[in-house]
């Protein structure tokens, strides 16, 4: 596997970021805003689009991992570090790198809303297209993307790559 072409450039994740801040920033103000990271992917949207959210919000994260073969989901999710902090009675919103299978934020959401948060709402810098998923309502959206498999800006091959500044699809090598 090698790293191919840019999908998304670090200026276009800057420029969409601004606007997802922006709105956030307008839809929360006034209220009480908890960011829900999920690590590992999700680290360089939390810090670049907190950077852009003009609010007194505070942070958290979660760590989860779904078991599955190095490009693929199972939808079973192991929660590997919960949240510090109770978000009964809170508005929580989820900051997510990508949405593929959707199995991941179905399960998350689920486990969350049981914990009665005032309001959970989701951001996610990239979503796939053209892939089956449960329902799932993404308040605040980056790029809509092919159904390939990428890395880069938080996303990992195999554990590498997550220190691109853009998003790069990964393809197979010549043979
Ligand atoms: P899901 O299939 O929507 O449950 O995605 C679960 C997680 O798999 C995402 O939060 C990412 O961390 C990871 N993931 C999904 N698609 C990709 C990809 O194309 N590259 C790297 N990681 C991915
Ligand atoms: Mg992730």
């Amino acid at each position: 596997m090698k790293v191919g072409k840019v999908l998304v450039t670090a200026e276009q994740i800057d420029v969409k970021l601004a606007e997802m801040g922006r709105a956030i920033t307008e839809d929360y103000a006034g209220l009480d805003l908890l960011m829900v990271g999920i690590l590992k992917g999700a680290f360089m949207v939390m810090a670049d689009l907190a950077r852009y959210v003009e609010l007194p919000v505070e942070f958290d994260f979660m760590a989860v991992s779904s078991y599955g073969s190095a490009t693929k989901t199972s939808g079973v999710v192991r929660i590997l570090k919960d949240l510090d902090q109770e978000i009964a009675g809170r508005h929580v919103l989820i900051v997510e790198d990508i949405i593929d299978s959707g199995l991941t934020l179905h399960y998350l959401l689920r486990n969350l809303r049981v914990r009665n948060p005032e309001s959970i709402e989701l951001a996610a810098l990239l979503i796939k297209d053209g892939i089956e998923r449960p329902p799932i309502d993404v308040r605040y959206e980056g790029f809509h993307i092919p159904p390939e498999f990428v890395i880069g800006y938080g996303l990992d091959f195999d554990g590498k790559y997550r220190n691109l500044p853009h998003v790069a699809v990964m393809e197979e090598d010549d043979i």
